[in-house]
């Protein structure tokens, strides 16, 4: 396992080693300085510049199974994978070079190979590393082929799994096995035919299930409870203080506009259970209540102040208005 110096990951993995020193190493003509024991990754970022990722997660093991972050070392003949080789005092590094461009890209050309053409009911749509990826370095003419297919929307309990989207970064499987400690993933088969799955295909029943969408770089692991309600760049978001217990952990809580209910899905350090992310629900409760007293309390006053032949009327409008938002939610 790789270890990440302290000075990167604050002490919260379990990958953290002490710093003990400095080194200097040149990104793309940058010189910086960085703990010694980091990876060319994080020298990458103290340089300003995010190799693009699937696989790596400052708070999980580095498999380095993607082969997005290649770069190009000096005097080393193959390219490396950043996330995973450490730094060395001295070391010149290129990440924007032709070889490094085309190396990522035939890596983004084998994840697209078999990946559905999902984005315009994909709820990861706004916020996917694939789509990001694509833009950034890929836009290459695609060759049609017969792609395999994979299990579609199979139900597992809080989240719901599309196979066919996933892009086998593994992050779900190592969250499930090093921080939630469930275990809930697996990546089944072999090469095209590769598939993550559950155990026995059982749905998942952990209290940190609902963290996999987040851990999901794509849209494969997707919430039940937001599933089709809203585009994510239509979500108004905010810095709040969750109010579950006393620690108060800094949250992002994402409004769900014209749908009186709060997304917590976006969690500031990762991990939050699911009674957290599932908040929203008596928010959305006491809202609804409020929105149905402010309707249902004037209409009432009217209709006590109304001639008889108005009467089934207006106790008609109170009784729709009261439906209405109860139900709307
Ligand atoms: S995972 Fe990303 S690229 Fe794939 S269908 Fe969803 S939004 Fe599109
Ligand atoms: S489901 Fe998502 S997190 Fe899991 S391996 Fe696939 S892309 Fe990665
Ligand atoms: S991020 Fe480096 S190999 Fe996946």
């Amino acid at each position: 396992m790789i270890q990440l110096p302290d000075a990167f990951c604050g002490g919260r993995s379990a990958n953290c080693a002490p710093v003990a020193g400095e080194i200097k190493v040149t990104i793309d003509g940058i010189e910086i300085s960085v703990p010694k024991g980091a990876t060319i990754f994080q020298a990458a970022e103290r340089a300003g510049y995010t190799p693009p990722h699937f696989c790596f997660h400052r708070d999980l093991s580095i498999p380095a199974n993607c082969r997005m972050c290649l770069c190009e070392v000096k005097d080393q003949p193959k390219l490396q994978t950043s996330c995973s080789t450490a730094a060395a005092d001295g070391m010149v590094v290129a990440f924007d070079t032709p070889r490094v461009k085309e190396a990522v890209q035939g890596v983004v050309e084998f994840v697209f190979k078999n990946h559905p053409l999902d984005c315009p009911v994909c709820d990861q749509v706004g916020e996917c590393y694939l789509q990001k990826y694509y833009m950034e370095v890929g836009n290459y003419d695609p060759k049609p082929i017969e792609k395999v297919h994979k299990d579609k929307v199979k139900d597992l309990g809080p989240i719901t799994l599309d196979a066919e989207r996933c892009v086998l970064c593994s992050r779900c499987v190592r969250f499930g096995e090093e921080v939630a400690g469930t275990a809930d993933f697996m990546i089944a088969h072999r090469s095209d035919h590769s598939e993550i799955m559950t155990f026995d295909d059982r749905p998942i029943d952990s209290a940190y299930a609902l963290n996999y969408t987040d851990i999901c770089p794509v849209g494969a692991l997707t919430s039940n409870d937001f599933r089709f309600r809203k585009r994510v760049y239509f979500l108004r978001s905010a810095k709040s203080i969750c109010p579950e217990c006393s620690t108060g952990c800094n949250i992002y809580s994402d409004e769900v506009l014209f749908h009186a209910g709060l997304r917590f899905d976006r969690m500031s350090d990762t991990l939050s259970s699911q009674e957290v992310r599932r908040l929203y629900r008596a928010i959305q409760e006491i809202l609804q209540e409020a929105i149905t007293l402010a309707v249902f309390v004037p209409f009432a006053i009217l209709y006590m102040g109304q001639p008889v032949k108005l009467d089934y009327l207006w106790a008609a409008l109170c009784i729709m208005g009261a439906v209405y938002f109860v139900f709307r939610g």
